[in-house]
């Protein structure tokens, strides 16, 4: 019965050959380093599943951010450990993808013909500090607020265009309304789309090109 149905669904979306090519892959003899890309694509899924349950409580206003993660954290039924899994695994998540870019430097995976994959690698590892860096000022207590201040202000210090980026990551010349609403857009749209969409070539590229293998004295 099921063997019937699922041959039904394989003769039209070709759902053996996508299994194979995707899943049932020949690797090298690897070690447990190789596992961190693996690692960061689940943390990845795991920040989105966990942002999208805040988001259902989350108001992303000066007035009501800093009661709405309150309520979150003491009145919703596992609030307090659906922000916890989100709060810490941004921190592991920071951590894990520049170990797994550790990996593949040390390793020379970047070498030809993976270049391309070190490239969306490194826009990946952009997209997860702008993740960071948006998700905190989220919040809003006083922490979040001068954190944020410090931060843009910093960026205010790159020469020439620095104003500019101050101007343009803060809406105006001091943190506000619009200062939060931009934040809230990049964390939860513009920063997962765009590492969505090269996680998926990063992934492409990978099983294209198969894993590297651990470098031998010879190579
Ligand atoms: C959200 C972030 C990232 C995800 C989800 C991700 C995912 C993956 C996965 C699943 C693999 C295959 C398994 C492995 O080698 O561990 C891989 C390979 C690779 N990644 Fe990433 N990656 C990320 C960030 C990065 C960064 C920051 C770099 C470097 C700047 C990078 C460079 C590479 C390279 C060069 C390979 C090929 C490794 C090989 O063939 O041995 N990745 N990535």
């Amino acid at each position: 019965m099921f063997q019937k149905i699922y041959n039904w669904f394989d003769e039209r979306l070709g759902l053996t050959t996508i299994y194979n090519t995707t899943l049932d892959r020949k690797v090298p003899k690897v070690n447990w380093w190789f596992t961190l890309g693996s690692a960061s694509l689940f943390l990845f899924l795991l920040q989105g599943a966990t942002g999208i349950l805040l988001s259902i409580y989350y108001v992303p206003s000066p007035d009501h951010a800093y009661d709405s993660i309150q309520y979150i954290m003491t009145g919703v039924s596992f609030g307090w450990l659906i922000r916890g899994i989100h709060h810490w695994g941004a921190s592991l998540m920071v951590l894990v993808v520049f170990l797994h870019m550790l990996r593949t430097f040390y390793y020379g995976a970047y070498k030809y013909p993976r270049e391309f994959t070190w490239v969306t690698g490194v826009v990946l590892l952009l997209c997860t500090l702008g993740m960071g860096f948006t998700g905190y000022l989220l919040p809003w207590n006083q922490r979040a607020y001068w954190a944020t201040t410090v931060g843009t202000s910093i960026a205010e210090t790159v020469p020439w265009i620095g104003p500019f980026i101050n101007q343009v990551l803060r809406g105006g010349t001091d943190l506000s309304a619009v200062t939060l609403a931009r934040f809230f857009s990049m964390h939860i749209w513009w920063f997962p789309a765009i590492l969505a969409a090269v996680i998926g070539i990063h992934l492409y590229m990978v099983i294209r090109l198969g894993i590297s293998h651990v470098p031998t004295a010879e190579d």
